[in-house]
């Protein structure tokens, strides 16, 4: 039996271009949605897509703005995740930093030399870039004009960005995913895709036409990319964390099973290449009607993505019944408490176990190689008197995973690619805009407000995760 996980696993980190590179208009960068999300009580109705971002109070604070200020300090930055060890990195890069309207004929040099920097930096300390294309953000121009994903020009305005991406960095970034957790659609539709509603329309129509173009743009770019460098691998991105059924009554496990596959049709579409026959029935039952080419079905059929890759918090429980006593959330995701399980100062519930389980479904699932891009702990950190910060809780959390992640690869034959904790370096939490939650190996001097030198530190879980990556997950 193999033992550990295989030579050349991708051990790193993750982050995302709006949670943590600030620089807002900056070197020709055009606003993007995500730049339009303010801290504080209206955060959530706007990233619902039911508040009208423009209908904010002047005095509004948005964190994504300077957020930690990597565009000034990514060099830095790169140097703490190669003293780590980092195999490679995740992040993303911003969609309006390289086409600042969306509708430009020709990328912004500027911006593409910004992520070429940043890539040879780490090609030259041996990290392989792992790129999102858009996570979360949209040109706020074309928010403007077309509404966003719902619809259609926004896949040629997509592509056009894809292309100029992936031209530029052939041969120098080999995994890229198509759109961060895209089934944050239909929970956070103007935080996942830039959609808002108008009063009266029909939200679902609108979720499924928005989930249709961008599922058809994730193929189309696919395609490009495979036909631009055949080398390249292209993955889908799901939020991932299986259901529990509240008991074992059958109507409890298949109110879990229909919630799963709220989340799993889209990557069933991006892996299988066709829409499942559970979704083309409810499309039906619920009169929801959308805008399809002809041509879609073989686009969709012909380029399925190489690798899954996903996210991975919390698992979430549901019943058929209701029982508001026990209701919590976790990620965006409405779920149960339960009692097997503790939870975070967030409350998301912890359940290392629930990884094994949710890498086995989606293993089982797809037969695809599996990447786990996001997992880690939001909770307070404090800086003792003597200047450090000793994250016991972080390593807890991180090692009890990891552990059921190598029982996943060694004894239940799962194919895994890497694991990239989310936001190694504290950064702008996305569900609530804090900085206080903070997931890092490294703090960041900064409060939810905005005040703070941006000053980074080492957390004691920074040298343990050097050790992880030392030993291939030996030393937890
Ligand atoms: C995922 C996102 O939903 O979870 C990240 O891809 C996000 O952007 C992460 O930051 C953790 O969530 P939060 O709300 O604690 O920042």
């Amino acid at each position: 039996m193999m033992k550990g996980l295989p030579e050349g696993f991708l051990w790193g980190g993750a982050t995302a271009a709006n949670q943590c590179e600030g620089g807002y208009m900056e070197g020709g960068k055009g606003p993007g949605t995500v730049d339009m999300i303010p801290w504080g009580e209206n955060r959530l109705a706007v990233m619902q897509g039911h508040m009208d971002y423009r209908e904010l109070p002047e005095d509004s604070y948005f964190p994504a703005r300077e957020a930690i200020d990597m565009y000034h300090r990514w060099k830095e930055d790169i140097a703490l995740m190669a003293e780590m060890g980092f195999k490679c990195c995740r992040f993303s890069f911003a969609w309006s930093r390289i086409f600042p309207t969306g509708e430009e004929e020709a990328p912004n040099e500027e911006g593409l030399k910004f992520y070429e920097n940043i890539i040879d930096e780490m090609l030259r300390l041996h990290i392989e870039p792992v790129v999102t294309i858009c996570h979360f953000d949209v040109p706020l121009h074309l928010e403007q004009k077309y509404g966003s994903w719902r619809s259609r020009r926004l896949i040629d305005a997509y592509l056009r960005y894809c292309r100029a991406i992936f031209e530029r960095f052939k041969g120098k970034v080999r995994y890229w995913m198509t759109f961060n957790e895209i089934n944050m659609l239909m929970h956070l539709p103007f935080m996942g895709a830039g959609i808002s509603f108008k009063k009266g329309e029909n939200e679902l129509e609108v979720k499924y036409q928005a989930a249709h173009n961008e599922l058809v743009a994730s193929a189309l770019a696919t395609r490009l990319a495979h036909e631009i460098d055949p080398e390249s691998k292209v993955g889908c991105m799901l939020a991932a964390g299986q259901f529990y059924p509240y008991s074992c009554d059958p109507e409890d496990v298949w109110e879990a099973m229909k919630k799963d596959r709220v989340n799993y049709f889209f990557i069933d579409v991006q892996s299988k290449g066709e829409y499942p026959a559970y979704a083309k029935k409810q499309m039906e039952r619920e009169q929801i009607t959308i805008q399809m080419e002809p041509e879609d079905e073989a686009i969709l059929r012909e380029n399925t993505v190489d690798y899954i890759a996903f996210s991975y918090y919390s698992s979430r429980m549901i019943s058929a019944h209701p029982h508001p006593e026990i209701e919590t959330s976790g990620n965006a995701f409405k779920t149960l408490r339960n009692p097997w399980l503790k939870a975070s100062q967030w409350g998301w519930q912890i359940d290392p176990l629930g990884l094994r389980i949710t890498m086995n479904s989606l293993y089982d699932r797809y037969q695809k190689p599996l990447f786990i891009v996001e997992n880690g702990l939001g909770a307070v950190d404090t800086i003792q008197k003597d200047g450090t910060i000793s994250d016991d809780y972080r390593i807890e959390y991180l090692s009890a995973h990891i552990r059921e992640m190598i029982k996943a690869v060694e004894e239940d034959g799962v194919d895994l690619i890497g694991y990239t904790p989310w936001g190694w370096i504290d950064l702008v939490s996305a569900s609530t805009g804090e900085m206080k939650k903070r997931y890092g190996f490294v703090y960041v001097d900064k409060d939810n407000a905005g005040n703070g030198t941006l000053e980074r530190r080492k957390k004691k879980s920074f040298d343990w995760y050097q050790q992880v990556i030392a030993t291939n997950g030996e030393c937890l």
